[in-house]
């Protein structure tokens, strides 16, 4: 048995966005029922332990104009994964949608109804929606501010849990024989009262094959942070290079075990991509052409007006970055893209000593800041730096997109798949039936329950 710590694989799908090759000629739908078909079943081939879809709830805008790429590519998430759990029978399958404008109740039917669909391979990315230009889609609108946004998470998670223990494992008895249809006549009630939900009745859907669907969590703050360590299985994280990398694992792994629990008990997946080539030098060549195609000098300005929230569209991509500092007051450039940086004045330094430091121009400093992984090489050489990365502690697994939808994602399953089993660091088939048992999650016990 190895005793090599085993890589957690996810597989993303994304919108249209710098990480797409929507121009490459064998570039498909991000849309069509086929795309997410064929990713699910690559994946699965893969042994990979979930597929996984992120949430974008408006389209985003600069200053007012909507970005074009960003029209198509967004299907809501439960219809999809309800449908690829009828074409896959081990994957597990994540969705990411926000606590800030659902409902406890109507959230933990809908995940705890892909449980029984899928056979217990549902999991829930929890996020906490980041804008209020997001939430004017919205009957609530952009009403809570960050803290108060996972104040709200918090008892939103906790009310779910009450819905989904609300139903014991041997409750729904059915049995012909004696007449008895519910082992107690209350399974399934609940009530929860507090500042944020104030609800009681009963739960409709028994309990589910996981007990609980995987919970994860995506966002990075000190409280997003301890809400993660508090309730998460696995953190979808954006630090996929190191040293970054390596210290968000020990930040994060320490407030799990100030939760009082096991380091163990939640796993670190960063997003990664991968551009393999049949040797170093034509992976790097034919990356430098793929980011070059993704993030035209247009978008290159986007991206770093999301950071210096000003108009740069008079600066040169291919020059120095610019010389401004970031305007932290005025109303946000661009609208409805997720902003994962603390402080923009910190990053703004942080890249001027990048770009001074590699001797980047504006463009190839977005190239380099705005990358996920990257993983670039020959097969052999990407299952080593995946490897190293996470047997050093950079994350516990990672979960990979490809630029080309829906095709690049055989690439890695049928050439850096194998590779990562013969080095120990990857199982060869699925161990579990149940997506938690598979990512080496503790089971949900009846004796937790109510
Ligand atoms: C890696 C990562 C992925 C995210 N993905 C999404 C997403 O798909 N949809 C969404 O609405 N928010 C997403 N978010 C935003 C978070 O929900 C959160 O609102 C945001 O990060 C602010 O919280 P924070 O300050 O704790 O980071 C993501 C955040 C991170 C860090």
């Amino acid at each position: 048995m190895s005793t090599r710590k085993q890589i957690i694989l996810g597989a993303y799908l994304g919108g249209v966005n710098h990480h797409t090759a929507w121009w490459d000629e064998r570039a498909g739908s991000q849309i069509d029922f086929s795309t997410f078909e064929h990713t699910a079943r690559t994946a699965e081939r893969g042994k990979f332990d979930f597929f996984f879809l992120a949430e974008g709830l408006a389209l985003r805008e600069r200053a007012g104009q909507v970005f074009d790429q960003d029209i198509v590519g967004r299907p809501d998430t439960l219809p999809v994964l309800a449908s690829i759990a009828a074409v896959t029978t081990h994957l597990g399958l994540a969705g990411t949608i926000n606590a800030t404008f659902n409902e406890p109740y109507e959230l933990a039917r809908q995940f705890a109804s892909l449980d029984h669909l899928s056979g217990g391979r549902a999991a829930w990315n929890v996020v906490t929606s980041f804008d209020a230009f997001t939430g004017q889609n919205f009957r609530r609108g952009g009403f809570l501010d960050r803290a108060q946004r996972y104040e709200r998470a918090e008892e939103f998670i906790a009310t779910v849990r009450e819905l989904w223990d609300s139903w014991d494992e041997g409750d729904l008895v059915a049995d012909k024989e004696t007449g008895t249809f519910l082992r107690r006549s209350d399974a399934g009630s609940f009530r929860h009262a507090g500042p944020q939900f104030d609800i009681h009745g009963r739960f409709t859907v028994p309990r589910s094959p996981q007990g609980r669907p995987v919970l994860l969590q995506a966002g990075v703050s000190p409280q997003g942070r301890d809400f993660a360590a508090a309730n998460a299985d696995a953190i979808f994280s954006p630090y996929g290079q190191l040293p970054e990398a390596a210290d968000f694992y020990r930040d994060v792994k320490a407030r799990v075990v100030a939760a009082g629990r096991s380091a163990d008990d939640v796993k670190i997946l960063p997003s990664a991509g991968f551009v393999i080539g049949d040797t170093a030098a034509e992976a790097r060549e034919k990356y430098e052409e793929v980011r070059r195609g993704q993030v035209t000098g247009q978008t290159a300005l986007i991206l770093l007006e999301q950071v210096w929230n000003r108009d740069l569209s008079a600066y040169d991509p291919e020059g120095p970055l610019p010389d401004v500092e970031p305007d932290a007051d005025a109303p946000q450039i661009i609208q409805g893209k997720a902003f994962t940086f603390q402080d923009r004045f910190e990053t703004v330094a942080k890249w001027r000593q990048v770009a001074e430091t590699k001797n980047l121009n504006l463009r190839e400093l977005v190239i380099d800041q705005f990358e996920r992984g990257p993983f670039v090489g020959t097969a052999s050489e990407i299952a080593a730096q995946i490897d190293d990365f996470v047997q050093n502690d950079g994350s516990d697994g990672l979960i990979i997109g490809s630029h080309l939808v829906p095709w690049g994602l055989d690439d890695f399953v049928d050439q850096v798949v194998p590779l990562l089993q013969e080095r120990g660091s990857l199982r060869a088939d699925y161990t579990g039936s149940t997506l938690r048992n598979n990512l080496g999650l503790p089971a949900v016990r009846s004796t937790e329950l109510v």
